[in-house]
């Protein structure tokens, strides 16, 4: 058995390198306490999304202009979030064309694993659109927290919610 004084410290030495955030994460390889590299997470996206997020119209939507305008409202933001946990499955409208398909949810990956992907997306990969703002490990614990009950059809349906096209 682990002396309970010998757990604390190992818990309050997490709990640092917890709290040493993304300098910790760049510094180190990952560890169960730093979110992935956007990029690396990025990969599995770029299976359908394809690598420069153009999409596949009718069959995968394009990450672009759409991606930007709902990330810059809180309820998009919100929907980002939920879409890549939850999965997604339409009818949604994305510059212009109707998807009615089914995005898996993407499962094994953390709240600052998905912050770190949309933040891929929002400044590597979607070039046009209003200006993006950074998304926080906290904001996608709060989606997940507030949608956890949602469905994938569900979480499409906030899609026209939020002020996007
Ligand atoms: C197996 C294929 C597949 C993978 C892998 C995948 N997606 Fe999707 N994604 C889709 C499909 C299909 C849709 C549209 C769903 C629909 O038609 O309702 C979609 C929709 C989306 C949307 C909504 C776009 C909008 O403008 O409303 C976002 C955001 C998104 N995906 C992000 C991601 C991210 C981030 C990843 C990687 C972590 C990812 N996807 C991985 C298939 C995939």
């Amino acid at each position: 058995m682990i002396p309970r004084a010998q757990l604390l410290a190992s818990l309050t030495a997490l709990a640092t390198i917890a709290a040493g955030g993304l300098a910790a994460a760049q510094a180190s390889s990952p560890t169960p306490t730093s979110a992935q590299d956007g990029a690396v997470v990025y990969k599995r996206c770029a299976a359908c999304h394809t690598a420069t997020g153009a999409g596949i119209p009718g069959a995968f939507p394009p990450l672009q202009s759409d991606f930007r305008e709902l990330a810059a409202s809180k309820d998009g933001r919100r929907y980002l979030s939920l879409a890549v946990m939850r999965g997604l499955s339409g009818p949604i409208e994305v510059e212009g064309k109707t998807y009615r398909g089914m995005m898996p949810a993407q499962s094994g990956l953390d709240d600052g694993d998905i912050a770190s992907v949309l933040n891929h997306i929002g400044t590597k990969i979607a070039r046009s659109g209003p200006a993006f703002r950074a998304f926080t490990r906290a904001e996608v614990a709060a989606a997940r927290k507030s949608g956890a009950s949602l469905s994938a059809a569900q979480v499409a349906k906030l899609h026209a919610d939020a002020g996007s096209q």
